[in-house]
């Protein structure tokens, strides 16, 4: 079969396709909870708005009739008697109203923690519809190793199928201090119910291991006119840093972690403003590592998506400043590479910024013919598990079913550009559409 004729039979299966490229199928999974909100704490989630060896931010929601609510936190200890040396603090509270859909969103910060400290919290309000304790770590004041977890575009059929990349993610890191979303987290970023199925999805794992979320074109929405806007969910329910540039209030931020500046970006819009900003916090920059991540990509890695503006906008701070490495997702494909001339294809391992392009959702897309990466993958579902300690950062793609797909290391010199060494498997072809369409049963 050749692969146009292969991509109708995957349209046919899947029943919606465009083009040349296959969408995922239609999302008929009921979600097993309530997506309206009811008393009881649901779509907990972490995140930090501030130092994240010393606070340490939750959200949540209930129904509009819990308009007094608040956390609850101790040091984790084995014994069950940490129970009684908590503190209770109270959560800021926010009204939401779109369309047939209300909820309260409730946030605290937790402020004053020791770093490095393993902590218990809870949430909830009088009458006892508390949430069940959850654990988090502090982060350490040194650059000490730590792993997280890098996830493409979940997207669609966040339930049904998007749910084996996040447990499959956290249940290869349990060790993971964070979860880095590059977009397009919902298709439909005015939906309630997508909301609901992207938190159901992910469960008690998002009030375990703070998310650093950033939105994708798909989290914008029409206005009147041409203009979009960030949905209205984003804000009430992720409480991020405000320390980007103003006219992108938590979607446009920086997070310092154990030595490692994440630059967490919205390539949606004010391009050349965060540029600006860019610069700022690339100069004074006190953290051995550095990662960018956002939703469109430098470097396309599937067809007619060239971004030319964001490449010529921010990528040449990205070489001045020697980013370490830029995570986004946007084109339902996967792709790896570094330090690509603007022409595309040719490479100079000296200087080193590795693009990664990564989908965690079932929607795919076709690879480009420009084959600028070094790895790449069609039609496959990945998580990515990133390890980074003083002179090394260490990077596994994995697909769904728990292969390692690709690997890379960093490797830090003293004044010197870093080394790459690639450790993609190498018994391993590349997934196509060609070889990936038939599965055995
Ligand atoms: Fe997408």
């Amino acid at each position: 079969m050749n692969k146009s004729i292969q991509h109708f039979a995957l349209i046919f299966l899947f029943t919606v396709g465009t083009g040349n490229f296959t969408s995922a199928a239609p999302d008929r999974t009921t979600a097993a909870h309530d997506p309206m909100p009811t008393k009881i704490p649901d779509h907990i989630i972490l995140t930090w708005s501030d130092d994240p060896a010393t606070t340490q931010s939750v959200t949540w929601r209930t129904d509009t009739s819990i308009v007094e609510s608040y956390g609850e936190i101790a040091r984790a200890d084995a014994s069950p008697n940490f129970i009684h040396y908590t503190n209770i603090i109270d959560a800021k509270t926010e009204n939401f109203l779109l369309d047939d859909y209300c909820a309260n969103y409730h946030s605290i910060t937790f402020t004053n923690l020791h770093p490095n400290t393993l902590y218990l919290y809870r949430v909830g309000s009088e009458d006892n519809w508390r949430s069940e304790w959850f654990q988090f770590r502090t982060a350490s004041r040194e650059s000490e190793p730590f792993t997280f977890i890098y996830l493409g575009d979940g997207q669609n059929n966040l339930l049904s199928m998007w749910s084996r990349s996040i447990r499959g993610a956290y249940s290869a890191a349990p060790d993971a201090r964070f979860i880095i979303h590059a977009g397009d987290l919902v298709s439909f970023s005015d939906s309630y119910l997508q909301w609901s199925k992207w938190f159901e999805a992910a469960g008690w794992i998002n009030g375990m291991a703070p998310s650093i979320p950033v939105p994708g074109n798909h989290e914008y929405y029409h206005g009147s006119g041409k203009k979009r806007y960030l949905t209205d969910y984003w804000r009430p329910q992720f409480t991020l840093p405000e320390n980007g540039i103003d006219s992108l209030p938590e979607s446009n931020y920086y997070i310092d972690f154990q030595g490692l500046r994440i630059l967490a970006m919205n390539s949606n819009e004010h391009l050349e403003e965060q540029a600006e900003w860019l610069e700022t916090v690339l100069k004074d920059n006190p953290n051995r590592w550095t990662i960018a991540t956002f939703h469109h990509t430098i470097y396309a890695a599937t067809v007619n998506r060239d971004h030319k503006k964001l490449r010529e906008t921010w990528k040449p701070l990205f070489d001045k400043y020697h980013v370490d490495l830029v995570l986004a997702g946007h084109d339902h494909a996967y792709s790896r590479g570094h330090n690509i001339d603007p022409n595309i294809g040719i490479s100079d391992p000296q200087t080193g910024t590795v693009y990664v392009v990564s989908v965690s959702g079932p929607k795919m897309y076709d690879l480009t013919d420009d084959r600028w990466m070094d790895r790449a993958a069609e039609n496959t579902q990945l998580y990515q598990v990133i390890s980074v300690d003083q002179k090394t950062l260490s990077y596994r793609s994995y697909t769904v079913t728990g292969e390692l797909y690709d690997a890379f290391q960093v490797i830090k010199k003293k004044n010197k550009p870093n080394k790459i060494i690639d450790q993609k498997p190498q018994n391993f072809p590349e997934r196509t559409f060609q070889n990936t369409l038939s599965i055995p049963k």
